[in-house]
C-alpha cells in the first residue's frame, strides 16, 4: 500500500514515517521544507533499512500534486504539512489560512480528482478551544481556540465534515494530538525547531545542553495542583503509531465512509514543573529556571479522554514520562545542533 505523507519531513512526519516502513507501508513524501531538512528522512532509511521517495513541493502547488498522484498510485494520504508556531499564526495570520486552510483544499482537490478519497488529517486538542470542559472527549463540539493556528484547524475538520456530504466515497480520519515530545529510541531523529524553541521540551533540553541560560515558566498562579499548566504529553513514537493504527483502521473497515475523530493522549496531565523535575531526574542535570508572567492564550490544564483510540483503533500510549525524557536528553546530546550536527 502506498502512502503519501505531506509534511513528512518534519518532527511528528519523520517518526511516522519510521513506523510505516516498518509496518511494510511504501512512503512518498510530499515536503517544501519550509520547517525541516532532508536529513532527517535520511536518517530514517538507515533507520529502518528501506528506502523513501522524497519530492520537494508545497501543498499550494496543485499541478505538483497532481503529478506525484499520476507518478505514484497512491492509496492514503496522512496529511502533516502545515505551520504550527501558535504565537507566530497571531502575528501572520494570513499566512497561517493560506498555507493550513487553502493547502488543505488544495490537497483534497487532488486526490478527488485522482480518486483518492483515504485521509488522515493531523489536527489538535487546541480544536476543543476554552469552553470545552477536561477531559475533552470527541463527542464536544468544535470550540474556539485562542489564535489563528488553532482555527485553521477547525476549519479544516469542519471542512471535511463537509466532504463527507459531497462525496459519499470519503473516508478520513482526523487525528487530535495532545502534547507530543520526545524522540525515537535510537537517538538518530527527534524535533528541531529552528530558532528559540516555543514548545516546552526543546527548549528544556536545549537549557540542558547549554545552548540556552534558563528556563522561564510561564505563570506559577494558574488554579492547578502547583500553580503551573497541565498538558497531556506523549511519546512522539506512540503518536507514530497511531497513524499506522488508524492506517488499519481503514484498511479493515471497507465500509466505512465518512469522517472519524479520535483524540490521541495518554489521559494524564503533567505540570510544567513536574515535566521538569522529570527530566532533572532521567538526566541528572540541572534545569536552572525563572518563574515568568502567563503566556497569552495557554489554558490552565487539558488531557484526552482516549477511550475511542483504545476501543476502536486498540490503540494505547504505552511509554512512560521517564522514556520520554531520556530519549528527548539522547537526541539532544548526540545532535545538540539538531540536523546541522
Ligand atoms: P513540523 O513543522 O516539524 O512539520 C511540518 C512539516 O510540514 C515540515 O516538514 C514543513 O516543512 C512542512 N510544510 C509546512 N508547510 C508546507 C507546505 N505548504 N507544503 C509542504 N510542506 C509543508 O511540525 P510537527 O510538529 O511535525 O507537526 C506536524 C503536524 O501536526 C502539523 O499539522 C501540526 O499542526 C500538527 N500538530 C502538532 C503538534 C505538536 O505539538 N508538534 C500538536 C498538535 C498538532
Ligand atoms: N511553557 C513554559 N515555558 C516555555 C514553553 C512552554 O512554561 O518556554 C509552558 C506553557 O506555558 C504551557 C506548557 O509549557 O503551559 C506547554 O507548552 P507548549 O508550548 O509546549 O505546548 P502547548 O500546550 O502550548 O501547545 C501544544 C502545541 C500546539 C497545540 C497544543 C494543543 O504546540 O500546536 O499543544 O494540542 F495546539
Amino acid at each position: 500500500m502506498k502512502v503519501l505523507v505531506t509534511g513528512g519531513a518534519g518532527y511528528i512526519g519523520s517518526h511516522t514515517v519510521l513506523s510505516l516502513l516498518e509496518n511494510n507501508y511504501d512512503v512518498i513524501v510530499y515536503d517544501n521544507l519550509v520547517n525541516s531538512s532532508v536529513e532527517s528522512l535520511d536518517r530514517v532509511e538507515k533507520l529502518a533499512g528501506k528506502s523513501v521517495e522524497f519530492v520537494e513541493g508545497d501543498i499550494c502547488d496543485k499541478a505538483a500534486l497532481s503529478h506525484v498522484f499520476k507518478k505514484f498510485k497512491i492509496d492514503a494520504v496522512i496529511h502533516f504539512a502545515a505551520l504550527k508556531a501558535v504565537g507566530e499564526s497571531a502575528q501572520i495570520p494570513l499566512s497561517y489560512y493560506q498555507n493550513n486552510v487553502h493547502g488543505s483544499v488544495c490537497l483534497l482537490e487532488v486526490m478527488q480528482e485522482n480518486d483518492v478519497h483515504n485521509f488522515i488529517f493531523s489536527s489538535s486538542a487546541t480544536v476543543y478551544g476554552e469552553e470545552n470542559e477536561v477531559p475533552y472527549v470527541e463527542t464536544m463540539k468544535l470550540g474556539t481556540p485562542s489564535s489563528p493556528y488553532g482555527a485553521s484547524k477547525v476549519m479544516v475538520e469542519r471542512i471535511l465534515a463537509d466532504m463527507t456530504v459531497s462525496n459519499g466515497r470519503f473516508r478520513g480520519v482526523s487525528l487530535r494530538y495532545f502534547n507530543p515530545i520526545g524522540a525515537h529510541e535510537s537517538g538518530g531523529i527527534g524535533e528541531d525547531p529552528t530558532g528559540i524553541p516555543n514548545n516546552l521540551l526543546p527548549y528544556v533540553a536545549q537549557v540542558a545542553v547549554g545552548k540556552r541560560d534558563k528556563l522561564s515558566i510561564f505563570g506559577d498562579d494558574y488554579p492547578t495542583k502547583d500553580g503551573s499548566c497541565e498538558r497531556d504529553y506523549l511519546h512522539v513514537m506512540d503518536l507514530a503509531q497511531g497513524h499506522v493504527a488508524a492506517l488499519n483502521w481503514l484498511n479493515c473497515n471497507d465500509e466505512f465512509r465518512g469522517v472519524e475523530a479520535f483524540n490521541l493522549g495518554t489521559g494524564n496531565g503533567i505540570s510544567v514543573f513536574s515535566i521538569v523535575k522529570a527530566f532533572e531526574k532521567a538526566t541528572n542535570k540541572i534545569i536552572p529556571f525563572e518563574v515568568s508572567p502567563r503566556r497569552a492564550g495557554d489554558l490552565p490544564a487539558f488531557w484526552a479522554n482516549a477511550n475511542k483510540a483504545n476501543k476502536e483503533l486498540n490503540w494505547q500510549a504505552s511509554r512512560s514520562l521517564e522514556q520520554m525524557m531520556e530519549d528527548t536528553w539522547r537526541w539532544q546530546s548526540n545532535n545538540p545542533d539538531g540536523y546541522l550536527t
